[in-house]
């Protein structure tokens, strides 16, 4: 560190002077609004790859530790991710434990109401720590604080708070905390825009086997219920080059598997209008990167095309697994959701991917109790779960989110009603994740090994190609590869299994 940035760091350590910041207030408060949110212009969509940390920030972290609890999908996974690389560039060292944190953030989800919730509920918690340790920053950042109403209560009811950033501003993180050392007024800065793509984030990554990577931002469905378009701004695709790069090196790295990430993964490559490139199109390139699986999520029944199938067909390195949510299985409730597909045209498309990839497995997302849904149509969703037989279902009952249409809707079903149906699906989802599972009864599947029992170490654990977790006993050597294992029996939610062999590149088996 040379000698400016001691002095900006120490600068910054400086107890806070009482002096009027509300001028200064001003600039550091740029609170969100749902309705700009909600904007989608044709202004093109900026690609920054001049990310960089000025030099007056870089000591900022010295002898300061920082710690992110994460809530929601794996975008927020992949957002702290990004989040910790930039704390460490600052120089701060990562904690497990709050109580000896400097910063605390708290990176939000706004899905549903009692993710909202439970975040709340943590603030209060964390009021504890900051009585004991005034000098502790604490922000919250994520979906929650794109929303008015979330900014409004913690300005009024969370004051021990000190900034708020939005899901645009990670970039503006070192800004951020300056900004909250130097005021004594909480620190907002939500970006309503609809979002730039910044490629040159610095990023440190949770595991060493499986990574995630972002495809595409954002998302322009709007469907009736679902806050994401306004929190995340409009869908806009990385260009392939960047993905290409970005995976190859993590295959040089040794990571096993990718996750490719977005909203809606279907619509990944729609807003170029200098090149028609597509979804398919990146797979299939993707498909000749020397690593073992590549998976996608989460895809939108709407924008699934034939290319892509096909692509998918090919097998390799591309896995036989796809989370395709439906959300109902009623046309009525579909066409409220604005969801702008038809159970026949889901149940067209399932028989597409089928025929085209023999033995796939499917999984999806359903919603219950949406606002005046029938017990008849209640009934089709289960049906139309029957005729696919997914493998796996996230189930939730449907949660009003303010700014939303459905939130506008009057509802006639009850709660009791709502809960039923969601216990009365999930008995469903239960009996063929089952069936799915003791079918596995016998053979040997490959599994990517993660990590051990945290009693034991003999006890292996790791997910198959289909996303299914199996245990077993190996030697801790195998974490990190890929085996082959011989299920013995079937769990309620997991595989019990024997080891055989790694299963090595060169066709070579390692016992
Ligand atoms: N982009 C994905 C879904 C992301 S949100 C897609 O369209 O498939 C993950 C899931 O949360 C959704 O699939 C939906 O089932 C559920 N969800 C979204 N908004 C919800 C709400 N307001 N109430 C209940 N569940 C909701
Ligand atoms: Fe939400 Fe629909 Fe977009 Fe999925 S596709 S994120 S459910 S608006
Ligand atoms: Fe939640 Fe935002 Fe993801 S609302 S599900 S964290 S995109």
């Amino acid at each position: 560190m040379n000698e400016e940035q001691r002095l900006a760091s120490q600068q910054i350590k400086q107890p806070k002077e009482e002096k009027d910041y509300s001028k200064y207030f001003e600039k550091v408060f740029t609170a969100p609004s749902l309705k700009d949110a909600k904007k989608r212009g044709k202004e093109e969509v900026k690609y920054h790859k001049d990310f960089d940390i000025e030099e007056k920030y870089l000591g900022m972290g010295q002898d300061r530790k920082f710690y992110i609890r994460t809530y929601g999908c794996q975008m927020n996974e992949h957002d702290t991710e990004v989040m910790a690389g930039i704390f460490m560039q600052l120089g701060y060292t990562p904690t497990e434990m709050i109580e000896e944190a400097d910063v605390v953030l708290l990176n939000t989800c706004a899905i549903r109401e009692n993710a909202e919730n439970k975040v709340f509920g943590e603030l209060g918690f964390l009021l504890k720590y900051k009585r004991k340790n005034p000098e502790m920053l604490i922000g919250v950042c994520g979906c929650m604080s794109q929303e008015e109403s979330v900014v409004n209560k913690i300005l009024k009811q969370y004051q021990h708070v000190d900034m708020v950033f939005g899901t645009h501003n990670i970039h503006r993180l070192p800004n951020i905390l300056h900004d909250a050392y130097m005021s004594k007024e909480m620190v907002v800065e939500v970006w309503s825009k609809e979002g730039d793509v910044i490629e040159n984030l610095p990023k440190k990554r949770i595991g060493s086997i499986k990574a995630w990577v972002n495809i595409m931002y954002g998302c322009d469905k709007f469907c009736t219920y679902c806050i994401v378009p306004y929190t995340r701004g409009k869908e806009r695709s990385r260009r392939p080059e960047e993905i290409i790069q970005e995976v190859r090196e993590l295959a040089a790295q040794g990571y096993k598997e990718i996750m490719l990430l977005g909203q809606n993964v279907n619509a990944y490559g729609k807003d170029f209008d200098d090149i028609e490139y597509r979804l398919g199109d990146l797979m299939d390139e993707l498909r000749k990167i020397d690593i073992p699986r590549i998976r996608f999520t989460t895809s939108h029944p709407r924008d699934f095309d034939d290319h892509l199938i096909k692509v998918l067909a090919k097998g390799g390195n591309l896995v036989d697994h796809i989370h395709l949510p439906v959300q109902s299985g009623s046309n009525e409730i579909l066409k409220i959701m604005a969801r702008k597909y038809t159970r026949e045209h889901f149940l067209q498309l399932v028989d597409k991917i089928k025929a085209a990839i023999p033995g796939v497995t499917l999984t999806t997302d359903i919603i219950v109790g949406y606002p005046n849904e029938t017990e008849e149509q209640f009934q089709e969703t289960l049906d139309l779960y029957r005729q696919v037989g997914f493998d796996m279902a996230f189930t939730y009952i449907y949660s009003p989110r303010e700014g939303t249409p459905a939130a506008k809707m009057v509802d006639n079903v009850t709660e009791e009603e709502k809960k039923d149906r969601l216990h009365r699906l999930n008995a469903v989802v239960s009996e063929y994740s089952a069936k799915a599972l003791k079918g596995l009864e016998g053979q040997t599947v490959e599994v990517l090994v993660e990590g051990s029992s945290k009693r034991r170490d003999d006890v292996l654990a790791g997910y198959t190609r289909k996303n299914r977790l199996v245990n077993f006993k190996a030697d801790p050597k195998f974490i990190g590869k890929l085996v082959n294992v011989k299920i013995l029996e079937a769990k309620s939610y997991s595989l019990m299994g024997e080891f055989v062999e790694e299963v090595t590149k060169e066709g070579e088996f390692v016992k």
